[in-house]
């Protein structure tokens, strides 16, 4: 059925309206289905017209708005994600609280806003225990809130797959958590130190005590405010500013910093991230303390970002720019069945059934699908391994260079990393992932100079775009979004 562009555009404001969510065109039709999804579950007509009842009905029923939270958010998260942010947490932060307030007011506070399935505070609990010789002396409040009630009720639950524990070291899955058949669960003196409970940053009152986001130490929104509308992230930016202590640390994703949302707050560099720390303004001039701070210039986007897994919306897109060959019997409907397998982060199948077709008949699309949920599983000795051989049949596609690269960052290979991206650009000089890539790795290694001309040829190009449009092969990233962050990094 033919749905026209204003109905589209309604159901994506009622969605804003809602969650905060932000939908370009492209996407509106993948929005149309989650939401079609939802209303499913709560007996609700699935056409378009009358969705957009529904959803303009006021209040929503808890079970609608749960159905709807459920079906719209990406909730990929793992244990230990992100090294620079648990590093500033455990070498600054807690350090310097303790000091501050041993023998005094034994008290740390800290949020985890958009915690998913748990993995995020239960990490930030286990390194207390870790770390903090007395806990029982101290009062921890670990207070954890997302949308999504089934996350939380997963969270509560303390189960969890192996595959949220690609970052953890051995010794803390040990340590920390039980076997239960497929499963690992959280040990009770863990899960006893995070409160959970669902709060909608767009809806929820904050700061106040009564859902206890007042007076905080600490901020964790990680990934979780790049999909919102950018006046929802002003606003959720300000009010965290309220939430937190003076000297308080509000820490995003490395993917996410952008002082036109956060300049509230003054900038600090620790290794090689960027945090937010509520500061008086009127002294913000020096966002580096250099005392403190050793800035290694390094890569703003942690590896790990670069190449995570997560769901196309969050990180690797199905996004495919060449073929290396025509297909001989290729298989339509097959293809688009890899995509939506893809799309729904279904990465294990998506993987058999890739290999299969690229027996039957191998393409360059299907190959670099291949690639990226092997990447996104992590196994990035079978993503290499796809990378060199579709290399060796069609050295011409900049996208496999592309890939190839941020493999090898991952496994800590800078120099061929670099190599290859040289590579891409040599194919495609303007492939915007590999000229933002790039910048960064160059930047990283101190060549501040040579990254800035890439960052700029990057923004000349996306100049010529609207703000809307959306990168191919860039995470679903706007082309606005993207000049922001490569602005942000050229200041940094
Ligand atoms: C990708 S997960 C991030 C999990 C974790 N912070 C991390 O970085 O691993 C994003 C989470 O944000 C939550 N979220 C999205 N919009 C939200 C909103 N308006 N209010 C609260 N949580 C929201 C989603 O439900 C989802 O669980």
């Amino acid at each position: 059925m033919e749905i026209d562009k204003a109905t589209y555009q309604a159901i994506s404001n009622r969605i804003g309206a809602l969650f905060g969510f932000y939908y370009a065109e492209k996407n509106y039709a993948e929005m149309l289905r989650c939401v079609q999804e939802a209303a499913k579950v709560v007996q609700k007509s699935t056409e378009p017209e009358k969705i957009l009842l529904w959803l303009s009905s006021t209040p929503l029923s808890n079970a609608d708005a749960a159905s709807l939270a459920k079906h719209l958010t990406i909730g990929e998260t793992y244990f230990f994600r992100e090294k620079p942010a648990l590093d500033l947490f455990s070498e600054k932060i807690i350090p310097e609280l303790l000091e501050q307030r041993k023998g005094k007011n034994q008290r740390i506070r800290i949020w985890s806003a958009g915690c998913s399935s748990g993995e995020e505070p239960y990490t930030l609990a286990i390194m207390l225990r870790e770390m903090i010789p007395h806990l029982d002396q101290w009062k921890i409040d670990l207070v954890a809130t997302d949308l999504n009630l089934a996350a939380i009720q997963k969270a509560l639950g303390g189960c969890y797959t192996p595959w949220s524990f690609r970052e953890t070291p051995a010794y803390i899955k040990e340590k920390y958590f039980v076997k239960k058949g497929n499963l690992f669960e959280i040990s009770d003196v863990i899960k006893n130190m995070v409160q959970f409970s669902t709060l909608n940053l767009i809806t929820a009152r904050f700061p106040s005590p009564e859902n206890n986001t007042n007076q905080l130490d600490m901020i964790f929104c990680r990934n979780v405010l790049m999909y919102l509308k950018p006046e929802n992230i002003k606003a959720i930016s300000a009010k965290f500013r309220e939430s937190l202590v003076e000297g308080g640390w509000f820490i995003t994703s490395q993917v996410e910093l952008n002082d036109s949302y956060f300049g509230n707050f003054s900038r600090k560099t620790y290794k090689s991230g960027i945090f937010y720390r509520k500061e008086d303004l009127s002294a913000k001039v020096a966002t580096v303390d250099s005392k403190d701070f050793k800035s290694k210039n390094r890569l703003i986007r942690s590896k790990k970002d670069v190449i995570s897994p997560a769901k196309t919306r969050s990180r690797i897109s199905t996004g495919i720019s060449a073929v290396i060959e025509k297909p001989k019997a290729f298989n339509a409907a097959s293809v688009r069945s890899i995509k939506d397998l893809f799309s729904a982060a279904k990465y294990a199948d998506c993987i058999q059934l890739c290999q299969v077709q690229m027996e039957k008949a191998p393409s360059i699309d299907t190959g670099i699908i291949l690639i990226k949920s092997y990447a996104n599983l992590g196994n990035l000795k079978q993503a290499r391994h796809w990378c060199d051989k579709l290399i060796k049949v069609n050295g011409s596609s900049a996208e496999l260079y592309y890939l190839n690269a941020f493999i090898l960052e991952d496994q800590n290979e800078p120099l061929l990393a670099e190599k290859n991206l040289t590579k891409a650009l040599y194919l495609q000089p303007n492939h915007l992932p590999s000229l933002f890539a790039m910048g960064n790795i160059l930047r990283r290694n101190q060549k501040k100079q040579q990254a800035v001309n890439y960052y700029q040829q990057l923004i000349q190009q996306l100049d010529l775009m609207s703000d809307e449009y959306i990168i191919d092969d860039f995470d679903g990233l706007t082309a606005g979004r993207l000049r922001e962050m490569t602005q942000t990094m050229m200041q940094s």
